[in-house]
């Protein structure tokens, strides 16, 4: 007799709203879930990915040969809980005809809120200013104490204008941003008129000359990986705000240590980093003028939802084989 029943693998509990559908069942699916605080380790992974049909994860859990031998050939569907997808061997996927879904489209107002944020913190010396008042060190008023840079009739950077890069745009535009200039496949008519202002594509060169501030926006490639090191922070004015959103390790960050440890950069702001979490030790949590945040672009309760639940619309599409409604390659 053949078993109807399928099998979902969940690597984490899920934001509230879609863990109640999953406590409360899909019919024909038997729900297996890592449910501890951790992400599901290495060997946990493996041995519970055994007969899976679907598998619903996370960034942080390596999706490669391996773990798709341990799961085995019945295998249809991959839905990562994230829009980015550098930690999926996607070659892997292709050759055994495994659909990859991710949460396209429904982080990028929260990813961009957080884009601007740092941003801003970073300009205004934020760290340093609520540092100052926890520790007694809040003065008599001054006209000269903690003077931070503003962004009216700047020149705005940004590395990667998809979906996330054209929000922050619009986002810093509202602080009188004169001009911006880009990085990107979309062409500039397109872009300018999303973001209702003077934009320009430029070589990366002429971006990191000329901008006062720098946004990362894009994915993590072979491409991007390390793409900014000790060479592209040199070349950046030493007034320069510096913001990664996108993934650590589109940063070199031995490179950007190195700069900021000879005073080349303005300040910096930080979601992510190499490795996640960043140990304590890290010399880069020693800089006051770097800000860094613990990978919570997306982190609002209606972003998570909204990701969660197309997380399991696409795997329940999948174990069906059916069209995943979010695919990595729409
Ligand atoms: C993603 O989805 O790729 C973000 O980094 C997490 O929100």
């Amino acid at each position: 007799m053949t078993d109807l029943r399928s099998k979902l693998l969940v690597t984490r509990t899920l934001p509230q709203l879609s863990q109640a559908r999953l406590d409360k069942g899909f019919e024909g699916v038997d729900i297996v879930q890592w449910k501890e605080d951790c992400a599901i380790p290495r060997q946990e992974f493996l041995k519970l990915a055994k007969g899976a049909d679907g598998i619903l994860c996370l960034l942080t859990d390596k999706i490669d040969a391996e773990l798709l031998d341990a799961a085995g050939p019945q295998l249809k569907v991959v839905s990562t809980m994230s829009v980015g997808y550098d930690h999926v061997t996607v070659s892997e996927l292709e050759a055994r005809k495994i659909a990859l879904g991710i949460t396209s489209g429904v982080l990028t107002e929260a990813t961009a809120d957080t884009t601007a944020l740092l941003v801003l913190s970073a300009a205004r010396r934020l760290r340093e200013g609520v540092d100052a008042v926890i520790q007694g060190k809040w003065g008599a008023w001054s006209p000269t104490w903690l003077l931070g840079s503003q962004l009216t009739d700047k020149t705005v950077g940004i590395v990667g204008l998809g979906r996330i890069g054209v929000a922050v745009a619009k986002r810093l535009k509202a602080f009188g941003v004169k001009k911006f200039v880009y990085q990107g496949t979309r062409p500039k008519k397109e872009v300018e008129k999303e973001v209702g202002g003077e934009i320009e594509f430029v070589d990366m060169d002429r971006l990191l000359k000329e901008s006062d501030v720098i946004c990362v926006c894009c994915a993590l490639t072979d491409k991007t990986k390390n793409m900014f090191d000790y060479e592209a922070f040199s070349k950046m004015k030493d007034s320069v705000v510096f913001v990664n959103t996108a993934r650590g390790g589109i940063v070199d960050q031995d490179g950007l240590i190195r700069a900021l440890r000879e005073g080349k950069l303005g300040s910096v702001g930080l979601d992510v980093t190499v490795p996640e979490p960043l140990p304590t030790d890290s010399e880069l949590l020693t800089f006051p003028n770097c800000i860094v945040l613990p990978h919570i672009g997306s982190g609002t309760l209606e972003t998570r939802t909204a990701m969660s639940e197309i997380a399991i619309e696409n795997v329940l599409s999948g174990i069906k084989g059916e069209r995943l409604p979010h695919p990595h390659d729409a």
